[in-house]
């Protein structure tokens, strides 16, 4: 699809949701619509979604202009209600550390992610919808996600699988939570 010669109409489209940049809507075929409040926070959400192009964890983005970007429609459930449902199960701690682990190999300079910008697809693999400030904000452990999580509280069955599965990790992580107050 060419999206720069689309006449896209909102009415034909199905609203999806809204957040604190934007409000964001499913096409008719099938891709979604962000449409920014702000152009320079959609060139930046643009930029960051190119860098990571190729990864699995975040939707593909067709085409930016102006204040909006065309990117892939996400299914599944926001991490945030999921939990709230199912609890944290043991692979989903693994998955979220997998997770942290592919913002580090994309050179993310935050390793970190709020709940509610991660959706969990039915086969459980999570994708990011949303990231910001990816390579700009300087962030060495997952402070917000931790938060997230306590507030879920699904934090020390998360922290219990990272001192299983990456010791190092959690022991780092553990000194600079227990700094931020949130262990
Ligand atoms: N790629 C997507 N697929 C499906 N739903 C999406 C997608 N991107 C955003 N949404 C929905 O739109 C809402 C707002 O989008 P989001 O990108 O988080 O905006 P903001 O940058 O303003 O926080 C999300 O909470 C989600 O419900
Ligand atoms: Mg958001």
């Amino acid at each position: 699809m060419d999206y720069e010669k689309f006449d896209i109409d909102l009415r034909d489209c199905l609203f999806l949701g809204e957040g604190h940049n934007g409000i964001v809507y499913r096409l008719p075929d099938g891709n979604v619509i962000k449409i920014f409040k702000a152009e320079k926070h959609c060139r930046r959400e643009y930029s960051i979604l190119k860098k990571v192009e190729g990864s699995r964890h975040f939707p593909k983005a067709y085409s930016s202009l102006g204040n909006y970007i065309i990117r892939e429609y996400v299914g599944g459930d926001c991490l945030k209600d999921y939990i709230k449902e199912n609890g944290l199960s043991h692979n989903m701690a693994v998955g979220l550390i997998k997770l942290l682990d592919e913002f580090d190999r994309l050179g993310f300079t935050k390793l970190d992610i709020r709940c509610r910008d991660i959706y969990v697809l039915e086969d459980g693999f999570l994708m990011v919808i949303d990231p910001k400030c990816s390579y700009t904000k300087y962030r060495d452990f997952p402070k917000h996600l931790a938060k997230g999580l306590k507030k879920l509280g699904a934090l020390e069955d998360f922290l219990e699988v990272a001192n299983t599965e990456k010791p190092e990790l959690y022991n780092e992580w553990i000194f600079k939570l227990k700094c931020a107050g949130l262990v």
